[in-house]
């Protein structure tokens, strides 16, 4: 297989682009893409302030490596859940996002959940009733938070995470098959800003996750390889395995569903316009915006696991 722009060794076949290419030249393929759509969906410019949430994997450190390459301001967020032993996952990627920032003279905002809040994510979900995939509902709920709060209190102008296309197509998948048409409004690569709430953005929604891999390892990325020990057998990768299948024997098929949906979207599908606003208020505990009734979810989550630490205690 022959690189289609210089004809030298190619390093990858991207089947659903019908585009094979050698290292240097997949290297300047998916900064240049993805500046192609950093502008096509509006995302920001060179002029605002971003801020990259780092989870420690691949997808969000490419994507911090690749804003920095392509002369973003572009500052990292990583929140430490507490997940795994000491040494384990969460510490694991700690260091991984702090060694990037460092080597790269970015800054780095971390938040540790136990410290700021009093708990882990696992101390949490266990207290907290919250169905079969709890760890990570809580965990969802809890980084939307976070990363908000800071983003607002360092007048980011857009917040940005590392989605690629498999993530995109599987909650796609999942939402198209509980027709979970609010969730559907919401699913889209930017997201403006309303009070309180900061933009956000996912500049690499129209990569596939190989495409993304192998831009972290011919960049030389150091990335934590493991998954959160609480995503095995989540319905979320269930969902990715399905995709694959469909993808597999119909090259393109991950990216067609996901962009056909885009501009479905965009033709007034789901909703027009007007039903799309929601009702938000202040919470009245944090002052994040809610359309909750008095307090936001994430507060309620906090409330909800000190009512069952008080039981827990008489008991
Ligand atoms: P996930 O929900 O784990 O698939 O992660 C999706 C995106 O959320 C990642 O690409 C990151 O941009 C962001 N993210 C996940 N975990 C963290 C974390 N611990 N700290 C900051 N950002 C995170
Ligand atoms: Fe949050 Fe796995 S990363 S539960
Ligand atoms: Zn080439
Ligand atoms: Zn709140």
């Amino acid at each position: 297989m022959k690189c289609r722009t210089c004809g030298s060794k190619a390093v990858i076949n991207m089947r659903q682009h019908k585009l094979a290419l050698c290292k240097p030249h997949f290297l300047e393929w998916l900064p240049a893409q993805t500046e192609r759509f950093i502008k096509k969906y509006e995302m920001f410019t060179r002029y605002e302030k971003v801020l990259v949430a780092v989870s420690g994997g691949k997808d969000s450190l490419s994507l911090w490596n690749i804003l920095i390459k392509l002369g973003y301001q572009a500052d990292g967020i990583y929140i430490s859940l507490g997940i795994g032993e000491e040494g384990g996952y969460s510490d694991l990627s700690r260091q991984l996002c702090e060694d990037f920032s460092l080597d790269r003279n970015q800054q780095l905002h971390i938040v540790d959940v136990k410290k700021e809040f009093g708990e882990t994510i696992p101390q949490f979900a266990q207290r907290t009733r919250r169905g079969k995939n709890k760890a990570c509902s809580v965990c969802g709920l809890t980084k939307r938070h976070v990363m908000n709060q800071v983003a607002q209190k360092f007048g980011y102008d857009v917040l940005v995470t590392g989605h690629n296309l498999d993530d995109e197509a599987a909650v796609l998948f999942g939402n198209t098959l509980h027709w979970a048409g609010e969730f559907m409004l919401r699913q889209a690569p930017v997201l403006p800003a309303t009070p309180g709430l900061t933009r956000k953005g996912k500049p690499l929604c129209r990569f596939y996750e190989k495409e993304m891999a192998a831009y972290a390892i011919l960049s030389d990325i150091d990335y934590i390889y493991e998954e959160c020990p609480y995503s095995i057998g989540s319905t979320s990768i269930y969902y990715k395995h399905q995709m694959n299948l469909l993808e597999h024997d119909n090259p393109g098929e991950k990216s067609h569903f996901y962009l056909r949906f885009l501009r479905a979207k965009d033709n007034g599908l789901f909703a027009p316009p007007e039903i799309i606003k929601q009702d938000l208020h202040e919470c009245s505990n944090c002052g994040q915006p809610t359309s909750g009734k008095d307090v936001c979810s994430f507060c309620r989550m906090l409330e909800q696991g000190n009512e069952h630490l008080e039981r827990s205690q008489v008991n």
